[in-house]
């Protein structure tokens, strides 16, 4: 089995998730192939897909919504897994869920047959750049893990 697991990061924490997936799929035998959703040419060749994206003001990098838009009928013909990196703190904490996973992202790959959609925490930038950024570190909020 061959999977392709591509993502889409801004400042580099969802390309460690994905790299982190892909590792733990070869270590169970399966060969996987991480590559940068705007870099990826064809799914064809993928027996499954897993498509993650940082989510920056409740919406997904453009990189992984083309992705979605470019491979639909692809996707919708083979096992694939979607999942959204952000939220640091306490998940359980944040009552908007929309914050967590652009819900219009959610409709479009359920209804495209999507087998799981899972958030993983995000991490602050180490450099924040502009007033959202620093305002986002100024909450003073912990990491949450992605393993453990
Ligand atoms: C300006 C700004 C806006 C953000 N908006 C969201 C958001 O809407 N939802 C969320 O869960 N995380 C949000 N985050 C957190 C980022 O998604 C988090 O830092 C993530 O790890 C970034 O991924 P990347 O390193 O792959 O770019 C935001 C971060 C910044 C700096």
């Amino acid at each position: 089995m061959n999977v392709l697991v591509a993502y889409a990061s801004k400042r580099g924490s969802t390309a460690e998730i994905a790299e982190a997936i892909a590792e733990t799929l070869r270590q169970s035998g399966v060969s996987a192939d991480c590559i940068e959703a705007g870099k990826v040419g064809t799914v064809s060749s993928y027996d499954a897909v897993v498509l993650g994206s940082a989510v920056y003001i409740k919406r997904w990098q453009g990189d992984a919504k083309h992705f979605l838009r470019k491979h639909d009928k692809e996707l919708a013909q083979r096992p694939f897994w979607v999942f959204s990196s952000g939220p640091v703190g306490d998940p359980s904490s944040d009552a908007d869920p929309s914050w967590l996973e652009p819900p219009k992202i959610i409709e479009e790959v359920t209804r495209l047959g999507a087998r799981e959609h899972v958030v993983f925490g995000g991490r602050l930038p180490v450099d924040p750049r502009g007033p959202m950024g620093l305002l986002h570190v100024s909450c003073g909020v912990t990491p949450v893990r992605v393993r453990d």
